[in-house]
């Protein structure tokens, strides 16, 4: 699972710079002679950039925030279509309704994340870009949707809230779209409390994203911030040198991060492999997952809540599914009247193939710091269920 199991005297360090060399100056622009050259976000932009082998990192307050910043450096806007996958975070699609585009979201296949046929039957005239999610650290199928956006002239936005440091085809997830975005929240791989990244190769989506997300401000190295030049409108998603200090550190840790949560996968899975009950999540040809959860497939949503109880009489929790299904799962999302009255009111059977995929999956969450006998009770724990 997360960063936050490794935040320790790196991350500490790099907050007390903040204070004691950098005068205390938590505002990432700007008290040039106070700050004695501490910038701690750019310095994370630039770090951040360098390990995504991609041109540009803009640093941002949430992954929320990175989505809709992501949508504004493509100047995506009113009346243009958005295509997203059922099976996210509510985020995404609460980013394209702030962008005044109209969300439009289809189904997943057995690897959890978009089914690309599903793609290809929803674009219209009208679709200006696709936001593919690699959901719970296991990339989508990029090859078949970067050709599918490719050929009909699509804009690619790869949501990778879940999947920061995990690749596809060797390339950084977030980096093979037009657009890549992160999360840095509590619960994710690498954490800075609240926080986000968005990446891309292009210039002129990266300077577009970078005036947005800061009331339109050209950060203009001629003019003092206050007569500072600036072309359209924006919005406040800054992120603060505090932020920048901790993602600093945790970046630092992403790789053993990773590199630990593949090993305990690696055990749990082995643990489990002995039962006969439970199917595994497709992981696609050319992924490298960040292994941040372990998922199967049981017979019915009756077996997955069942498997849920008797893993939380070990003491071992689920990662979202069953449990968390609402937040996540697009067909149960009839609060959102976007969603609601593009489906003429009927949500819940407009995602059969994903409900019945989703209804019967179980994830176990991977931590850094895996107890030593946890496969082994996690494997105990599901024999009356799936022996
Ligand atoms: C797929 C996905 N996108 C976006 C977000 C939003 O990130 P944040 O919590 O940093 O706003 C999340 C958060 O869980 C997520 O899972």
């Amino acid at each position: 699972m997360p960063g936050f199991e490794v935040i320790g005297r790196e991350e500490f360090e790099q907050v007390q710079e903040v204070f004691q060399d950098g005068g205390g100056i938590l505002f990432r622009h700007s008290f040039d002679h106070l700050r004695n050259e501490v910038y701690k976000v750019r310095d994370f932009e630039d770090a951040f950039a360098q390990r995504m082998e991609v041109r540009h990192a803009l640093a941002v307050t949430s992954g929320t925030a990175a989505l809709r910043v992501a949508l504004a450096g493509l100047e995506i806007g009113s009346g243009d279509e958005v295509i997203t996958q059922s099976f996210t975070f509510v985020a995404t699609v609460e980013a394209i309704i702030e962008a005044r585009a109209i969300p439009v979201v289809v189904d997943v296949d057995d690897t959890l994340n978009m089914d690309s046929e599903a793609l290809e039957e929803a674009i219209t005239d009208r679709t200006k870009a696709v936001i593919v999610v690699h959901m719970l650290g296991v990339p989508a199928r990029m090859d078949e949707i970067k050709r599918i956006c490719r050929d009909r002239g699509i804009l690619l936005i790869e949501d990778t809230a879940w999947g920061c440091g995990g690749r596809f085809s060797g390339k950084p997830l977030g980096t093979i779209g037009d657009v890549g975005t992160f999360s840095f929240d509590f619960a994710k791989t690498m954490t800075t409390g609240e926080g986000g990244m968005v990446v891309t190769n292009d210039t002129h989506v990266d300077d577009m994203a970078r005036a947005w997300h800061d009331h339109g401000h050209e950060n203009n190295p001629e003019l003092p911030r206050w007569e500072d030049s600036r072309h359209g409108s924006g919005f406040n998603y800054r992120m603060t040198e505090l932020q920048g200090a901790v993602g600093l550190a945790q970046l630092e840790k992403l790789d053993g991060v990773i590199a630990a949560q593949r090993k305990n996968k690696a055990k749990l899975m082995s643990a489990l492999d002995g039962l006969s009950g439970l199917t595994w999540r497709t992981i696609p040809d050319g992924a490298e997952e960040t292994a941040d959860a372990l998922i199967f497939f049981v017979e019915d949503n009756y077996s997955a809540l069942r498997c849920r109880q008797l893993l939380l009489e070990e003491g071992i929790g689920t990662k979202i599914l069953p449990e968390a299904i609402t937040w996540h799962f697009a067909g149960t999302w009839d609060h959102m009247p976007e969603l609601v009255s593009a489906r003429s009111g009927d949500l819940a059977s407009r995602f059969t193939r994903s409900a019945e995929l989703l209804g019967r999956s179980v994830a176990l969450p991977v931590n850094v710091l895996m107890d030593e006998g946890m496969p082994e009770r996690a494997y105990r724990a599901l024999i009356p269920e799936l022996r």
